[in-house]
Parts: C-alpha cells; sequence; structure tokens
C-alpha cells in the first residue's frame, strides 16, 4: 500500500475535544482508518459499512481476510442495526455489560459487509466504556469496524506509541488518549448456539458472566496446559515478541522460580541475551543472574499485571533479548485471560514444573 501521513492528536479521555473528534470522525466517514484508544486495547477504525473501507483495515495490519473484526457501536439502539434476531439474552448482557469490555457474536444483519466477519453469516459486536471512543463512533453516526490497532501477531497495543511502531506511515490519525486502562481485550461470547461459548477469555470475568448464565461453555485451553486453536484468530501464533517466549507454569512459586532460574542460567552459557519478566516481588530472586528483568507489577494485583502485560512485552523485545522467560500467575478472574495471552505469546512453549 501507498505510504500514508499518519496524523496523531493528543486527546484528554476524561474530555475529548470535540474539534478533534470531528477531524476524526470525518475521516472516518470518507473511508480511512482511525486508531483510537478503547478502555482494553488501541483499536484500528473504519466504517463498519463500507467494505472498502474494512479491507483496508486488513491491509494495515497484514492481517489475513480469514480472522473477522469487532463491530463497535456507542448506543443499544444501533445494535438492531447491525445484527438480527437477537436472542434475549443479548439484551440481559448488553444492558449488564455494556458499555464495556465484552463482545457477543450474533447474526450479521445485512448492513455489515462480508468482509467485517471474514464471510461468515455472523457479527462481533461490542459497546466501548472508553469516552474517547464513544465520542468518536458518535460523531461519525456509523458503527465502526475496529480490531486490535497492532500489526498481524504483534502484541496488542495498548498505547499510542505502540500503535505508531506498528502502523505509523499506513492509517490516517491515531487518537493519543494515553495508556488503555485494562490492557487486554475484550471477552468474545458466542450467542450463535445453543449454548453460549466463550471464544476469548478478556476484561469480563467467566465468574461475572455465570451471574447471567446457566450453562457457558469454555474451552478447555483457557483453564489447562491443552492449547489447541480453535475458532477464527484464535491462532497459537499470536502477541508474540520476536524473541521466542518461554512460560513457566506449576504449582509451587517457588520450585517455578528456581526452573527459571536454571533455564536462564543454562542460556547464559550458550551466551544468549535472556530476558526476564518477573512479578514485582520476585524480581529479586534473578538479580544475581546475567538477565534483563522487566516488572509486570504486583502478584498481589492480577489488574495491574494484566494491564502492564502487552506493553511488556514489548518493552523486553525492544531490549534485544534472545529468549524471554515468565512465570504464569494464578488462573482465576481477570488470570484466564493473562494465562491464554501469555500461552499465545510463548506459541505454546510451556515448561510444567512439578
Ligand atoms: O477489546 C477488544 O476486543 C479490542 C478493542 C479494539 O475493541 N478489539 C480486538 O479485536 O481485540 P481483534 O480483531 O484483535 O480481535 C477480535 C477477535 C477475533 O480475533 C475473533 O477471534 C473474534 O474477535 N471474532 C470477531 N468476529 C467474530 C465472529 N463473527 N465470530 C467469531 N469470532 C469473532
Ligand atoms: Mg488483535
Amino acid at each position: 500500500m501507498p505510504p500514508t501521513h499518519t496524523q496523531v492528536f493528543a486527546i484528554d479521555p476524561s474530555r475529548p475535544d470535540p474539534a478533534v473528534i470531528a477531524v476524526a470522525a470525518e475521516t472516518l466517514r470518507r473511508g480511512g482508518l482511525v486508531a483510537f484508544p478503547t478502555e482494553t486495547v488501541y483499536g484500528l477504525g473504519a466504517n463498519a459499512t463500507d467494505s472498502a473501507a474494512v479491507s483496508r483495515i486488513f491491509e494495515a495490519k497484514g492481517r489475513p481476510a480469514s480472522d473477522p473484526l469487532i463491530v463497535h457501536i456507542a448506543a443499544l439502539e444501533t445494535l438492531a442495526s447491525v445484527a438480527r434476531d437477537l436472542p434475549p439474552l443479548a439484551h440481559t448482557l448488553a444492558s449488564a455489560f455494556w458499555p464495556g469490555p465484552l463482545t457477543l457474536v450474533l447474526p450479521r444483519h445485512a448492513s455489515i459487509p462480508a468482509n467485517v466477519s471474514a464471510g461468515m453469516p455472523t457479527v462481533a459486536v461490542r459497546m466501548p466504556r472508553h469516552p474517547v471512543a464513544l465520542a468518536l463512533i458518535r460523531a461519525a453516526g456509523l458503527p465502526i469496524a475496529a480490531p486490535s490497532a497492532n500489526t498481524f501477531t504483534r502484541p496488542s497495543a495498548t498505547t499510542a506509541k505502540h500503535v505508531y511502531e506498528d502502523l505509523g506511515g499506513r492509517i490516517d490519525i491515531i487518537l493519543d488518549g494515553g495508556a488503555a486502562p485494562i490492557g487486554l481485550e475484550s471477552t468474545v461470547l458466542d450467542l450463535t448456539g445453543e449454548t453460549p461459548v466463550v471464544l476469548r477469555p478478556g476484561g469480563v470475568t467467566l465468574e461475572q458472566l455465570e451471574a447471567y448464565i446457566s450453562e457457558i461453555q469454555v474451552r478447555p485451553r483457557f483453564l489447562s496446559t491443552d492449547t489447541a486453536a480453535t475458532s477464527p484468530g484464535q491462532a497459537l501464533r499470536h502477541y508474540a515478541p520476536r524473541a521466542p517466549m518461554i512460560l513457566f507454569t506449576g504449582s509451587d512459586p517457588r520450585r517455578i522460580l528456581a526452573r527459571m532460574r536454571s533455564v536462564a542460567a543454562m542460556l547464559n552459557d550458550r551466551s544468549q541475551r535472556v530476558g526476564i519478566l518477573a512479578a514485582d516481588e520476585e524480581r529479586g530472586a534473578f538479580a544475581d543472574l546475567d538477565a534483563a528483568i522487566v516488572s509486570l507489577g504486583s502478584l498481589a494485583d492480577l489488574g495491574e499485571i494484566g494491564a502492564n502485560l502487552f506493553a511488556r512485552i514489548r518493552e523486553i523485545d525492544a531490549l534485544g533479548v534472545e529468549s524471554i522467560l515468565v512465570r504464569a500467575f494464578e488462573r482465576e478472574g481477570l488470570g484466564i485471560a493473562i494465562w491464554d495471552r501469555l500461552v499465545r505469546a510463548a506459541e505454546g512453549r510451556i515448561i510444567e514444573v512439578d
């Protein structure tokens, strides 16, 4: 694709400047690409009703056309114009979790072109909670198709700087509203079958969904070390740093740290530059090793680890390390989404320590 001049506008997330929003909204209406902050990660938006604009998203990201996009709306009334045959549960979940990090897969309305959904008869829809995202969608007066604003297989962008690194020169506008607060993408829930299925764990936890759904199907790989890939866009190679990542898991943190130390020492012996992603409380365990250590946040706060995860993977990768060691965290609440992203960043390289 021919290079494009990418304009970056700083925007106050608590009071988005209507003049800046108007420029970005006009760009969307004309078929352009605008990256914007959401509460989960940055999105790369285009007019969801314009198939030519939508194909520009795939081109800019280098994303295969087989990987469907999420349509973003700013008002509940819009839902019936992007999806059809809405089951009662869609209304229940939308009123409970929107605006917020929950995406619902529903039958696709004819107003949404097939390439948004990789040709499938369904469409994924969410209403984000971020004031910049809401203001932009409202001002455009359109549903906005938006994947995460990273190039294909790279960790999702949680800051405007990440977006620029990946997509600068390929998109029209980046709205810089600061770091995305959740830092992990939305939970994707398929409501088109008999039983609701979680296709991707994310910002809304299973526990939160279970308060509204009696039966819910969860892929075993979200909860165990069974890593078989399942649904579109869920391929194992995703979120990958340039350096291979190795994920250590097990029931005893002390044994996990000991194994990470011995693997790091072995890689040092082979004169490899090693990077370690560590919790604040555990940095000290690696202090005597020849390794670059980057903190993920406190073990006591999975929300903080989730918010930092993609940014810190990018950060340690930029140090030029040749391998990255990281340990798994508790697989509960947001921890299920963190586990999923780590498994995929590690492309299945998992060491079970017992
Ligand atoms: O938090 C988020 O969801 C962010 C922000 C920007 O909203 N968006 C995001 O989009 O993560 P993306 O494209 O990186 O991931 C969307 C995933 C796809 O990979 C796919 O697995 C699933 O949502 N998806 C989209 N449409 C689908 C459909 N019709 N059927 C099944 N899965 C679908
Ligand atoms: Mg993505």
